[in-house]
């Protein structure tokens, strides 16, 4: 057997070098997938990563914000075992599975009412958390058309891909999506649509409600508006905090047209924010919420959960999913929930979050690269900018990003031009000092 047989026989970690992985990689793997580093990761524990020549490195992706109890943490990883063991997988179509009735009485219990006693639907990912949420405002209020926002994502496949609007090379040769969703600009103050910018989300120009205004009366009747698609934080968009009207502002408007609410938690949810879900710090209650990423504790999940009275109104077979609500993931997003409640980790997530702000806040005044800094818990984005102040181009970013790699710290991008911090809440604050260190460190190098 050639070496290269033997070593795709084994499929073995023992046989891997990351150099093998990578090669064989790109062998047979789609190049759609844009990988933000090149490191070949063997294993994980809490915040960090591990390559297959025992490299370490800080994890400040934690898989794109899904494992916000760290990577392999013992009780996860019993509670797969346990229900790998008891039962993989019988389908929600033809019975009933425990894992998937406690995650939904779960889920809604960390809500506010009347949302924690509402309904919640299971399926697999965040795209189809929101594509199920659409559909059901669509359903619910036998009206056509949603309002989503330019800055905004819910994701890759067709639907969720409609609603999204923060690249349009997510959107390249793909005209006519689904049908009637509408954009309007994202209160960003860093880069205001209309030319108001830089600002804050204090000091906001407020001209997004004029355009929302204006739209109601030129383009979509509110007769007709089935639903706001809305992130409360502004994910892959930039990490983009609103003004604090922002949301109660999309409530009123609901209000009065009679459409449905719909908040995308995809991203923000489960104590990223500080709190279960950061439409909790505006005081208002959505009809829909989406959710997925953290929910499965790394195991692939998403949901809905939506006020009884909305729900109500699909019949048997209307919507579905073979893998949705699968046991074992359900039962690793159980035991992650139980985790961040026990170790305090939302509490953590505030903490942690503003050590790393004040660090990078310190390194700021020696380092000009660092310009404005955005988010809430532990979602932070730190804008990179030239020598002119001019955002640094998103080309350069990903090299930046490469980069720090070498220096031990994995992370992503958000916006055009900012590093994108969304580690594990476990993240310490000695572990939060030593990652400034190690980013500041390799940007001087640059
Ligand atoms: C806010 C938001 N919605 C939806 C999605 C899509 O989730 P998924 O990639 O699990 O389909 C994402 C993914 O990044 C997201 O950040």
């Amino acid at each position: 057997m050639t070496l290269e047989l033997e070593a795709l026989a084994t499929n073995g970690a023992p046989h891997w070098t990351s150099d093998s992985l990578i090669a064989r990689d790109h062998e047979v793997v789609s190049p759609a997938i844009y990988r933000y580093t090149d490191i070949a990761f063997a294993r994980g524990e809490g915040v960090f990563l591990y390559d297959f020549e025992g490299r370490r490195y800080y994890d400040m992706a934690a898989g794109i914000a899904t494992m916000n109890v760290g990577h392999c943490h013992p009780r996860v990883v019993k509670a797969i075992a346990d229900q790998a063991q008891t039962l993989i997988h019988a389908a929600a179509h033809v019975g009933y599975m425990a894992p998937y009735v406690e995650m939904a009485e779960t889920l809604r219990s960390l809500m506010p009412p009347p949302l924690n006693a509402g309904k919640v639907l299971l399926v697999n990912s965040g795209s189809e958390a929101v594509e199920t949420a659409l559909k059901l405002a669509r359903v619910a209020t036998k009206r056509s058309t949603v309002l989503a926002f330019i800055d905004g994502f819910h994701g890759r496949p067709m639907g969720a891909l409609a609603a999204t609007g923060s690249n349009s090379g997510y959107r390249r040769h793909l005209a006519g999506l689904l049908a009637g969703v509408e954009h309007v600009p994202y209160p960003n103050c860093s880069r205001c649509a209309f030319g108001h910018g830089p600002r804050t989300p204090q000091t906001c120009c407020g001209q997004w409600k004029a355009f929302i205004q204006l739209t109601l009366e030129k383009l979509v009747h509110p007769d007709d508006l089935a639903a706001i698609l809305v992130e409360p934080i502004a994910g892959e968009g930039g990490y983009i905090v609103p003004p604090d009207d922002f949301l109660p502002t999309l409530r009123e408007i609901c209000d009065r047209t009679g459409a449905l609410l719909t908040v995308d938690e995809v991203q923000t949810g489960l104590g990223r924010t500080g709190r279960w879900f950061a439409f909790e710090h505006s005081g208002i209650v959505p009809d829909i919420v989406a959710l997925g990423k953290a929910i499965g504790g790394g195991l692939p999940l998403g949901g809905i959960v939506a006020r009884a009275e909305i729900m109500n109104r699909w019949w048997p077979g209307a919507h579905g999913s073979t893998f949705g609500g699968n046991p074992i993931a359900c039962r690793a997003g159980l035991e992650t929930i139980a985790i961040l409640r026990e170790e305090q980790l939302l509490e953590n997530a505030v903490r942690v979050g503003h050590r790393l702000m004040q660090g990078f806040e310190a390194a700021r005044a020696s380092l000009p690269m660092i310009g404005e800094m955005r988010g809430k818990g532990l979602m932070i984005a730190v804008d990179l900018v030239d020598e002119h102040n001019q955002p640094l181009s998103a080309e350069r970013v990903k090299q930046v990003i490469k980069a720090l790699a070498k220096h031990g710290v994995v992370m992503t991008k958000c916006g055009p031009s900012a590093l994108r911090l969304a580690p594990a809440l476990i993240l310490t604050e000695r572990q939060a000092d030593e990652v400034v260190d190690l980013v500041t460190e390799a940007l001087r190098t640059l």
